[in-house]
């Protein structure tokens, strides 16, 4: 079996990215445990999907995989379910739902965090029991069927405002697969960038020879909000819009490529008596932290995000700079701590 046809192709070779391979592998092998997959838009979670179900023994059946977000909660419901003749005003014919369509093979939910927890209640009772009920039927269809979930939502804050069930989250999570940013991966962008450049000038009869050192150093610095997805769309742009041998500094157009606002140029002295570097640096780190939150209006979501820290760090963080350390949380209990 050859990787990187049953992988589709999961480019790269830091350490993130050889963890992730053995993982999938891992998990291939058994062909039951539900997977829950998060990472941020872009990182490779419906690939990393597709890989897990090409490598297991369910290959040869079905991988059906359904957007959460894109259908209001009954038509879901009903989607993922099936209905009988009847069941609804437009039920004019008794359908099979998702989970019949991937018998013996995987069906991938993908962000499962936008799906309403009455249905998650649902979808838990089909978890468990391994049947499922047409909406307007009567009988346990059995289904045998894989279920990889996906998200790029902070789930556990979803959890502790009450929209996502901590039963379903454990049911689901029984191997969880963290995907991590591309810009926490840097030494996967070389690799990425070859890769499409190649792909892409077949697809487009291009040929772009390479990159100029200032632009592949300049790539490597970005931060990539959009991660994998955003690499190789602008990769595809560059290649439609300008046809180049060489791509250039001057190629990569100004606002895609900004740097990231953490990293804006500030001036630093260092006084001639010297100064003590940790508490320094903390001061800095609580200045940045105070920033964030004054622009987020505290919402702590949101700053962690601008800070590029996970939401419990961030937490940690405030429950030093500012007293009462924020609304939510493990800080001690104040005025604002259930
Ligand atoms: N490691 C990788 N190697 C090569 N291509 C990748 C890799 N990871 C992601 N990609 C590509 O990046 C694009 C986005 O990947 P994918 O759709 O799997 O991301 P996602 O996490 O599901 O994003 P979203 O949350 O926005 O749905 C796809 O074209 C995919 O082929
Ligand atoms: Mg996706």
């Amino acid at each position: 079996m050859v990787w990187s046809i049953l992988a589709g192709e999961l480019v790269g070779e830091t350490e993130g990215a050889r963890a992730l391979r053995a993982q999938i592998r891992q998990v291939a092998e058994n062909n039951d445990a539900t997977v829950l997959v998060t990472g941020e838009s872009g990182t490779g979670k419906e690939l990393t999907a597709r890989a897990i179900h090409n490598f297991s023994a369910r290959r040869d059946f079905p991988f059906v995989d359904i957007s959460c977000a894109s259908l209001p909660a009954n038509l879901l419901e009903s989607e993922l379910f099936g209905f009988e003749r009847g069941a609804f005003t437009d039920a004019g014919a008794r359908k099979r739902g998702y989970f019949e369509m991937a018998e013996g093979g995987t069906l991938f939910l993908d962000e499962i965090a936008e799906m309403s927890t009455s249905l998650q209640a649902k979808l838990l009772r089909v978890l468990e029991q391994r049947t499922v009920r047409h909406l307007g039927g009567t009988e346990d269809l059995p289904v045998d069927v894989r279920v990889i979930a996906a998200t790029n939502q902070d789930i556990h804050a979803l959890m502790q405002e009450g929209k996502f069930r901590s039963d379903l989250f454990y049911r689901l999570n029984v191997v969880p697969i963290h995907l991590v940013p591309l810009r926490d991966r840097a030494g996967d962008i070389p690799l990425l960038l070859e890769h499409y450049r190649l792909r892409l000038n077949t697809l487009l009869s291009r040929n772009c020879t390479g990159f100029s050192e200032d632009a592949m150093a300049a790539l490597c610095r970005y931060f990539w909000p959009g991660n994998v997805r955003e690499l190789k769309n602008l990769l595809e742009r560059i290649l439609i819009l300008y046809n180049p041998v060489v791509i250039e500094l001057a190629h990569l157009a100004q606002e895609t490529l900004s740097p990231p606002a953490a990293a804006a140029p500030f001036h630093l002295t260092l006084p001639p008596e010297g100064l003590s570097l940790a508490p320094f640096l903390a001061s800095v780190e609580d200045e940045l932290v105070r920033l964030a939150m004054e622009r987020t209006a505290g919402n702590v979501t949101q700053a962690a995000k601008l800070l590029n820290v996970p939401r419990e760090t961030l937490r940690y963080k405030l429950s030093r700079v500012l007293p009462g350390g924020g609304k939510t949380g493990t800080n001690p209990p104040g005025p604002d701590t259930p």
